[in-house]
């Protein structure tokens, strides 16, 4: 710390959320810098479940600041619908401040979304369908719509009608929705506008002030580096970069407010959607991991597609992070197994070994994983607290991981609660606070 960010090394759901929420109580401020309502995390604190999708999970600690930050895209409906819920279980949301460069989420934009993939039929990305691509290409060809609008009456309507415009042809077969209606839009938007006013800062200016001030500021990642529209498995990725060089565009700080990258893995690898998974376990196995791990998604509650940890994938998203730290989510969920495999290395169609990431997509698709086997064990991890109280098996494999990835593991996670995880001393060593304590 004070610049903590935390992304996901796979390909999103590594259980980012919780790890934030266990930082957040040491942090001072959470800022979520791109993706939108695609991402979605529950929260488990005594025993109470909190299902978020667009507000930081630090908003769960009272005077915490919370930043929505310009990279995000956001649908406002689904934001005060969350600050709704929040407030109506005596959440205090005061702290939380919305860019007002942040880009908007627009009816059309999930109207496109979803027409998008039905036209893609077989080849469809396997999207959220919550608008997010549709709204980052807006973003990049200049028709988004900001928060800042939603204060402009006169400005919002004109926007709405430039970003429509273009749209006419692939909007034709929703001409009818009365969504799509200009005046019932700006009207909605509006209303959204007053809802969010007291919210909507300069959050760049404000990041800057907390980071100067030495402030602890945890940069909340979404979606996972496989995910990148850049680096990851490109068209089934997201539209944005989950990547650690993207919380400073998205947040508005520069690299230098960085101090520590924590990659977030899960013990073995799940995907949705299309698109390639070299390491993809089908039938028992496959399925006996989404069992055991409750592998449905939080957002869309699609079955997860399920495979050994892919350490080919892994050093790559280290490499693209220049990743501190390693936190492993979900040890637990691979007691049991007699023997664990995790994949090395790729073997290309042709024989070629893959130790790196092949660049090229095809070379991709048609890889198979040269898997190396582990000790399993049989014990619940559920109460361990410490390394030691690890069997000496699991030990072995966050060992072997470790080194492969080159980056230390700072925290284990062995079961959903808040308390069922592991700190190791080099995790501990991050949190030390100003006062000097370190979580228990
Ligand atoms: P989009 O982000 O809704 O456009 O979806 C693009 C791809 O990213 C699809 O394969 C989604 O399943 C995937 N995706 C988006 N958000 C998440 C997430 O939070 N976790 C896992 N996959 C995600």
């Amino acid at each position: 710390m004070p610049g903590i960010v935390i992304v996901g090394a796979q390909w999103g759901d590594e259980g980012k959320g919780k790890i934030t929420d266990l930082l957040a109580e040491h942090g001072d401020a959470v800022v979520r810098f791109q993706g939108g309502n695609n991402a979605g995390h529950t929260i488990v604190r005594e025993g109470v479940e909190w299902k978020l999708h667009l507000i930081p999970s630090g908003i769960l600690y009272p005077g915490k600041r919370c930043v929505i930050g310009n990279g995000v895209v956001i649908d406002p409906r689904v934001l005060i619908e969350e600050l709704d819920a929040l407030r109506a279980r005596r959440v205090d949301v005061s702290g939380l401040r919305i860019s007002s460069n942040a880009h908007l989420i627009m009816p059309y934009h999930l109207l496109l979304d979803s027409a998008g993939e039905a036209k893609l039929g077989s080849l469809q990305i396997g999207t959220t369908r919550r608008g997010i691509g549709p709204c980052y290409a807006d973003k990049a060809a200049r028709l988004g719509i900001r928060v800042q609008d939603l204060l402009d009456e006169k400005i919002l309507k004109k926007k709405i009608m430039a970003a429509m415009e273009p749209k006419r042809l692939s909007l034709r077969p929703f001409e009818k929705d009365p969504k799509l209606d200009l005046h019932t839009m700006t009207e909605e938007y509006l209303t959204y506008g007053h809802r969010l006013e007291q919210h909507i800062a300069d959050t760049s200016r404000l990041m800057w002030e907390l980071l100067d001030r030495g402030e602890k500021v945890i940069f909340e990642g979404a979606q996972g580096a496989m995910l990148d529209i850049d680096h990851g498995t490109y068209p089934f990725v997201t539209s944005s970069n989950p990547l650690a060089g993207a919380a400073c565009v998205g947040a508005g700080v520069g690299p230098k407010n960085i101090d520590e990258i924590w990659g977030i893995s899960k013990a073995y690898t799940t995907r949705v959607g299309a698109g390639p998974f070299p390491s993809e376990l089908h039938e028992e196995m496959g399925e006996a991991i989404r069992q055991r791990g409750g592998e449905f998604g939080t957002t869309t509650g699609r079955p997860r597609r399920t495979g050994w940890l892919d350490l080919v994938a892994l050093r790559y998203a280290a490499r693209l992070n220049t990743m501190t730290a390693l936190v492993v989510t979900k040890l637990d969920v691979l007691s049991g197994f007699d023997r664990i495999q995790v994949c090395t290395s790729y073997r290309g169609a042709e024989g070629a070994q893959f130790d790196d990431f092949p660049y090229h997509q095809t070379v991709l698709h048609h890889t198979t994983p040269e898997l190396t086997e582990l000790r399993g064990w049989k014990e619940d991890l559920g109460e361990c607290r410490t390394l030691s109280d690890l069997p000496e098996a699991a030990r072995e494999y966050l060992l072997f991981i470790s080194e492969q990835v080159g980056a230390p593991v700072t925290l284990i996670g062995v079961g959903p609660g808040r308390e069922q995880v592991i700190w190791t001393d080099a995790g501990r060593e991050t949190l030390i606070g100003r006062n000097g304590s370190a979580p228990a």
